[in-house]
């Protein structure tokens, strides 16, 4: 391959921006180059392209967020649509595009694969919901970033004896929440791959407080129910003063963490080596800290690896 693409799509990831750079630095050296497709799969609909060159993609590797912007595009559902992305990658003479994204963006990718269009597949998302990788790019930072908020929340929480719900993102996932939880103390976390009933975490507030705890921090994955919710039953079934917090799009933002960074780095410089190759239909990760590829469609197929053993540590080291 001689020429390639790289794009961004669905919610931005901090360390994006470093898998970007890798991808157009490695390209070029290799002697390849790369157009930026801006907008994700919109993008190569309404052909915005940009060439990159080494200096494009300059002092990027601390920002977070994505320089060549995302999206999410409904059109490229359809097949008519992912024809004509291929045929407007090929006038440009793209012959092989890097899609950093997560499972929607994945099955797109997989879309034009099946077209006979090459793509490899990097996981960018911050709810680390893929199962064939152990990490995505941005959960670490997402993770860190509502460390932060839950260190302050617990000041104000203990001040007032008071529980603080804090619901976090991660759509079906519960890996934010369940790290962030171990990693903040929380006094308990929820989330979707455990459904606890209302009843139950109820139960469990009232014995936490009979145990001598006058405040505390519940983790809740945003998968499960609204903070609000929870919040306003606990009022009215307990004497417990209860408030609730929304992280929202923080967690999405900020300056990716060092792991980020490398990860985004490790699989943009993968990722090129594969295209290098021909290769294509592959999804990148990490699996015990070395790099891996797989086929698309058996990527996605995986079942989501629950972390049973680090929610049952939670339940101890929390009482
Ligand atoms: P993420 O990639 O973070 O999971 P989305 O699920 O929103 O985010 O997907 C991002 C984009 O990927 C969608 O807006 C759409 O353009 C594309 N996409 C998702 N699912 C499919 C699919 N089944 N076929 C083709 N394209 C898809
Ligand atoms: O997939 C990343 C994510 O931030 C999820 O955690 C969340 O459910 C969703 O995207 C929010 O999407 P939007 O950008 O549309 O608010």
């Amino acid at each position: 391959m001689k020429r390639i693409g790289v794009l961004t799509s669905g919610g931005d990831a901090p360390g994006m921006n470093a898998a970007i750079r890798a991808v157009v630095r490695t390209a070029l050296c290799s002697g390849m180059s790369v157009v930026g497709i801006e907008h994700g799969y919109q993008g190569i609909l309404d052909r915005h392209f940009r060439e990159m060159q080494m200096r494009s993609v300059s002092d990027i590797v601390q920002r977070g967020g994505t320089i060549l912007r995302t999206a999410r595009c409904m059109d490229f559902h359809k097949p008519e649509c992912q024809d004509a992305a291929i045929a407007n990658m090929r006038a440009e003479g793209i012959e092989g595009l890097i899609v950093i994204g997560g499972d929607g963006s994945f099955r797109g990718a997989k879309a034009l694969s099946d077209k006979g269009f090459p793509t490899v597949g990097i996981p960018g998302t911050i709810d680390n919901d893929l199962a064939y990788t152990d990490y995505t790019i941005g959960f670490h930072t997402a993770c860190n970033t509502c460390l932060e908020a839950i260190d302050r929340i617990r000041d104000t929480s203990s001040s007032h004896d008071r529980i603080t719900i804090v619901e976090v993102m991660g759509r079906h996932c519960g890996d934010i929440a369940l790290y962030t939880g171990i990693a903040g103390g929380a006094e308990l976390i929820i989330i979707p791959e455990v459904p606890l009933t209302f009843s139950e975490i109820k139960k469990s507030l009232i014995e936490a407080s009979q145990k001598g705890k006058t405040s505390g921090i519940v983790l809740l994955a945003e998968g499960v129910c609204g903070a609000d919710e929870l919040m306003r039953f606990l009022q009215r079934e307990t004497n417990l003063s209860v408030r609730a917090t929304v992280l929202g799009h923080q967690q999405r933002g900020g300056s990716p963490s060092m792991r980020d960074r490398l990860l985004g780095t490790q699989f943009g410089y993968y990722a090129v080596g594969l295209l290098k190759k021909d290769i294509g239909n592959r999804v990148i990760g990490i699996s015990k800290e070395r790099v891996v590829d797989y086929d698309i469609s058996e990527a996605l197929a995986m079942p989501y690896k629950f972390k049973k053993d680090l929610y049952r540590m939670a339940g101890v080291v929390s009482q």
